[in-house]
């Protein structure tokens, strides 16, 4: 089919690169002309394991281009999908206003009958609205069908996501366009969830904040067992063995990050304001995880007292492991928290450190050597568990530090590795090693 996808982010560029891999004849418009010109030459703005190979293997067979041109984008698309992104307001909703113009855009230039998948996050009625603007701006003898179609790629996995994924939801009232879409999506022989439009804008939102919720809930229980001397791993491996549990997603550490559940739990929490419905569950999901960001402060300040002029080393500057994304990354409250003690900051990481450099410019020092960063340092603060730092050999930590002292936030060694070495090590939810 002739595939238009709406915006070149983290979705759009994934979702068009796997819809070309597909098959399909894909253009992804964007109205950003530099990044619209890089993906023309084959490079791509953002990291994602394997995403570049896959559009320059689509853009030298011809199945995808890129476009700012929208009359080009959309004349001819059968089927065109809104990835536009919904980011946070100061009051916690989703700016809508990139949804807006998608969809004024797509009925202005719009020369056949379409359908219009919206796989970005979106607030209850959203879809309804966009079907709106369409209906009042496009040619009255063309119709135009909205579906909400939300997506559930994970960074760093996004592509495996999108090709083996525990289900598609397909939210629209018309059978017609449910059948279309199940054929659409049938080659992925992944289960097809149809149901009304509004109850799939909920099961988007539904998701992300029952796995942030997930997430509060084991650091949480790790506070406990920091307190009583548990082990936060056992406990975790201990309930997921029920079946209604799972173990996935309860793995303790200074909490969640990202452009998705610190967003979709605050505009979730804020449209339970809107309806006059408080969410106390999430709002606690909220304060945990602001908390949690900030526990390393709290272990730190315990172990070398004021951090006024202390040389500390930043591992990790990403939200997590394999993106270069740091948008809501706990290194960076981190970062903040120590700039205001009056630390002396040098910060690595493998491939976000150009994104951190946009938010926190030359405030810190930075080091793509994991080595280099440690050199001198007092004190080692683990942020994100990149593979580079779990594999670290640990005598690193006494051969190139000042004082060998190191605050895990991501559990990256295991006890019985790290109690061979003298270095005092701070973990979370773990019984503590002090030398
Ligand atoms: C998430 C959802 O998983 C995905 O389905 C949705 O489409 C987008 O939002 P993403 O934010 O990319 O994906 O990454 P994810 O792997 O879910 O991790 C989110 C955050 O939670 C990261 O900061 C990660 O470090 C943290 N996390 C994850 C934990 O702290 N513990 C865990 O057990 C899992």
């Amino acid at each position: 089919m002739k595939v238009t996808v709406a915006g070149a982010g983290y979705v759009g560029l994934v979702t068009s690169a796997c819809l070309a891999e597909m098959g399909h004849e894909v253009t992804c418009i964007d109205i950003q002309k530099e990044k619209i010109d890089m993906l023309q030459s084959g490079r791509s703005p953002i990291y994602e394991p394997g995403l570049e190979s896959l559009l320059e293997k689509n853009l030298h067979n011809k199945q995808l281009n890129f476009t700012i041109n929208p009359n080009e984008a959309y004349s001819n698309a059968e089927l065109i999908f809104i990835a536009v992104g919904t980011p946070e307001q100061h009051d916690g909703s989703a700016d809508l206003k990139y949804i807006h113009v998608a969809a004024h855009t797509i009925a202005h230039y719009m020369e056949q009958d379409v359908i219009v998948c919206t796989k970005s996050t979106v607030p209850v009625g959203t879809n309804e609205l966009i079907q709106q603007i369409i209906d009042s701006r496009k040619p009255p003898n063309l119709r135009a069908e909205v579906v909400a179609n939300p997506e559930f790629l994970r960074e760093g996995t996004a592509i495996i996501d999108f090709f083996h994924g525990d289900r598609i939801v397909v939210g629209t009232s018309d059978p017609k366009v449910a059948a279309i879409m199940e054929q659409f999506y049938q080659p992925l022989q992944i289960p097809i969830y149809k149901t009304d439009i509004r109850s799939a804008e909920i099961i988007k939102y539904a998701s992300n904040a029952f796995l942030a919720m997930k997430i509060s809930f084991i650091n949480e229980m790790a506070g406990i067992c920091d307190n009583v001397g548990a082990n936060i791993e056992e406990v975790a491996f201990g309930i997921g063995l029920d079946k209604r549990i799972g173990p996935h997603f309860l793995k303790a550490g200074i909490g969640y990050g990202g452009s998705c559940f610190p967003k979709d739990t605050k505009a979730l929490a804020q449209f339970g304001g809107h309806l006059n419905q408080p969410l106390p569950l999430l709002d606690a999901v909220i304060q945990v995880n602001k908390r949690q960001h900030s526990l390393p402060i709290v272990k730190a300040k315990e172990l070398v007292g004021s951090l006024k002029g202390k040389k500390v080393a930043i591992l990790g500057l990403a939200f997590k492991a394999d993106t270069d994304d740091v948008r809501e990354s706990a290194a960076l409250t981190l970062i903040n928290e120590l700039s205001v003690e009056g630390a002396d900051i040098c910060a690595y990481d493998p491939i976000a450190i150009p994104n951190a450099k946009r938010i926190l410019g030359d405030s810190i020092t930075y080091r793509e050597d994991i080595r280099e960063a440690l050199t001198d340092a007092e004190l080692a603060i683990i942020a994100t568990e990149w593979e580079q730092i779990r594999h670290l050999p640990l005598d690193v930590y006494l051969t190139h530090m000042k004082k060998p002292i190191v605050i895990d936030g991501r559990n990256c060694y295991p006890l019985q590795a790290i109690q061979q070495y003298p270095i005092t090590y701070r973990s979370v939810g773990r019984p503590d090693k002090t030398m």
